[in-house]
C-alpha cells in the first residue's frame, strides 16, 4: 500500500509481467498468427511491428503514466486531471464499458479452449477426419450448454483471480501461469521448429514479400497493435496507478511491449512450421487455432500431448488477460463507490458473466437474435467494441493527452523516474500528430468514410 492507502505492486518484475500478462492473449496466439496468414505473412508482421514500436509503445507508456499520475481508476483519474466539470471523464465511461462488453465475449472464446483441452486429453480427435474435426467447432458453437458451463468458468477463474487483490491475487497468479506459459511455449516452438515444414514456416514469418501488403493489412496490423498491449480499456490506467513515482515507464513498457511482440512471434513459429509440415494453408482465417490446428494435431506422432499443451496455453494467455479486463471494472466500484474488493468483485464479476449469456448462446438458442444488421449477438458485441469502441476509445486518449494537457504536466511526469527522458519530444510527436492520424484514418475506414478491406 502506498501513503494513500492504495493498493501497490510488490515487486518491479512482478508489475511487467501482469502487464505482459495482460498484454498476450489470444491476441497473440489466436489473433496474430491468422492475420499474418491472412495477410501475406513477413511484410505484414514488419508493419505491425512498426505500429508497436511508434504507435503503441508510446500509447502505452501514455496510459499507464495517467494511471500514476493520478492514483486512480480510468473515470476519477480523467476527472482529476481536467476537473469535476469536463467532460473528459466521459472517456473513463467509454474506456471502462468497453473492457466490460470486452471481456463478455472474450470469455466466451477464452471458455472455448477448455473444451479444446478436454477433447485433446480424451484424444477425441485421434483417427478422425478433417471434416469431423472442423465440424467440432460448429457443434460447440451451436451447443448451449457447454457455452454456458465454460463461459462460467472462465469467467470464475477471472474473478477467484481478482478477489485476491493486487499483489496475492494478480501479481502472484500472474507469475505462475506466465511461467508455466512459457515453459508450453518453449515446447510448442520446439515442436514447430524440428518438423519438416520449419524452414517454410520461418520464410513465411519473416522473409517479408510488400508486393503481398494491401492498404487494408497496414490498418489491421495497426489496430492489431492497439489491441495486443491491451490499450484503451482503462487496463494500463488502472495497473499503472499501483505503480509508484520511482517506476521508470518507459522502459518496464519497452519490456511489456518486447515480450509481447516476441510472444506473437513464437505463436507464428509453433503454428506454421506444423500447419506447412502437414500441408495445410496458412489462410485459414480465424479457424485456424480451432480447426486446421486440432486437424494438424490429429495426424501427428504424440499430437494429443502437444494438443492439450497448446489449448493449455491458450486458456493460461487468456486468464491473464481475463482477470486485466475485470480489474478495472471493480476497481472503479471501489474507488468511486466505495464498495469492499470482495463485493465489487462478485457483483461486477456476475454481471459481465450474465451480459456474457447472450454472446454464448449465439451460435445456438440465439441464433435467430440479430441486432446490428445479420450480426447476431456476439458478433455484434465483437464488432461494436472493436470497431467502434476501441478506436474511439485510443483516438479519445490520445487527443486529450496530446492537446487539452499542460505540456509541463506531460514532460515533468515523463521524466519522472525515468532514464530516458530525454525521449520526451518524441514521445509527445507520436502522441498528438501520429496516433491520432493512425487511428483517424482506421475509424474513417471501419465506418465506410473510404474503403481500404
Ligand atoms: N491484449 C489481449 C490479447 O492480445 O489477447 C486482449 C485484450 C485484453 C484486449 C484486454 C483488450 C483488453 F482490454
Amino acid at each position: 500500500m502506498n501513503h494513500q492507502g492504495r493498493e501497490q505492486w510488490k515487486t518491479k518484475i512482478g508489475f511487467i509481467i501482469a502487464a505482459s500478462g495482460s498484454a498476450i492473449g489470444l491476441g497473440n496466439i489466436w489473433r496474430f498468427p491468422y492475420m499474418t496468414g491472412m495477410n501475406g505473412g513477413g511484410a505484414f508482421v514488419v508493419v505491425y511491428l512498426l505500429c508497436i514500436v511508434f504507435i503503441g509503445l508510446p500509447l502505452l507508456i501514455t496510459e499507464l503514466k495517467i494511471g500514476r499520475m493520478t492514483q486512480r481508476s480510468p473515470i476519477a483519474a480523467f476527472r482529476a486531471l481536467k476537473g469535476k466539470k469536463s467532460p473528459s471523464q466521459l472517456m473513463g465511461w467509454l474506456v471502462l464499458v468497453s473492457g466490460f462488453m470486452m471481456l463478455s465475449f472474450y470469455s466466451v472464446v477464452g471458455g472455448w479452449s477448455l473444451e479444446y483441452i478436454l477433447k485433446s486429453f480424451l484424444s477425441v480427435f485421434v483417427s478422425k477426419s478433417p471434416q469431423t474435426i472442423y465440424d467440432m467447432f460448429g457443434e460447440l458453437y451451436s451447443n448451449p450448454a457447454k457455452n454456458l458451463l465454460w463461459h462460467t468458468c472462465f469467467m470464475l477463474t477471472c474473478m477467484a483471480v481478482v478477489v485476491a487483490g493486487v499483489q496475492r491475487g494478480i501479481e502472484r497468479w500472474t507469475e505462475i501461469l506466465m511461467g508455466i506459459l512459457l515453459v508450453l511455449i518453449l515446447v510448442m516452438v520446439g515442436r514447430g521448429l524440428t518438423s519438416p515444414g520449419a524452414a517454410e514456416g520461418i520464410r513465411f514469418v519473416f522473409s517479408p514479400d510488400f508486393s503481398k501488403l494491401t492498404p487494408g493489412a497496414i490498418l489491421e496490423a495497426l489496430g492489431h497493435a492497439f489491441f495486443t498491449l491491451s490499450l484503451a480499456m482503462g487496463i494500463m490506467i488502472t495497473y499503472g496507478s499501483y505503480l509508484d513515482d520511482k517506476a521508470d515507464i518507459p522502459r518496464f513498457s519497452f519490456w511489456v511491449a518486447t515480450v509481447d511482440t516476441g510472444v506473437a512471434l513464437l505463436a507464428c513459429l509453433m503454428i506454421f512450421p506444423i500447419v506447412f509440415s502437414y500441408g495445410f494453408e496458412a489462410q485459414a482465417g480465424p479457424g485456424l487455432v480451432f480447426k486446421t490446428l486440432p486437424v494438424v494435431f490429429s495426424q501427428m506422432p504424440m499430437g494429443m500431448f502437444f494438443s492439450t499443451v497448446f489449448f493449455f496455453l491458450l486458456f493460461f494467455a487468456a486468464v491473464t488477460s481475463g482477470i486485466s479486463i475485470l480489474e478495472p471494472v471493480v476497481r472503479a466500484a471501489m474507488d468511486g463507490l466505495g464498495w469492499q474488493r470482495k463485493t465489487a468483485t462478485l457483483i461486477l464479476g456476475f454481471s459481465v458473466l450474465l451480459v456474457g449469456v447472450p454472446s454464448a448462446l449465439s451460435g445456438s438458442t440465439l441464433a435467430s437474435l440479430k441486432l446490428l444488421g445479420e450480426r447476431n449477438f456476439f458478433d455484434s458485441v465483437d464488432y461494436l467494441v472493436t470497431n467502434w469502441f476501441f478506436p474511439l476509445g485510443s483516438l479519445a486518449v490520445a487527443i486529450f493527452i496530446g492537446w487539452f494537457m499542460s505540456e509541463k504536466l506531460l514532460q515533468s511526469e515523463f521524466v519522472k523516474g525515468s532514464k530516458v527522458g530525454k525521449y520526451f519530444p518524441v514521445w509527445l510527436f507520436v502522441v498528438r500528430y501520429v496516433s491520432p492520424v493512425g487511428m483517424m484514418l482506421i475509424f474513417l475506414n471501419i465506418v465506410g468514410f473510404f474503403k481500404l478491406f
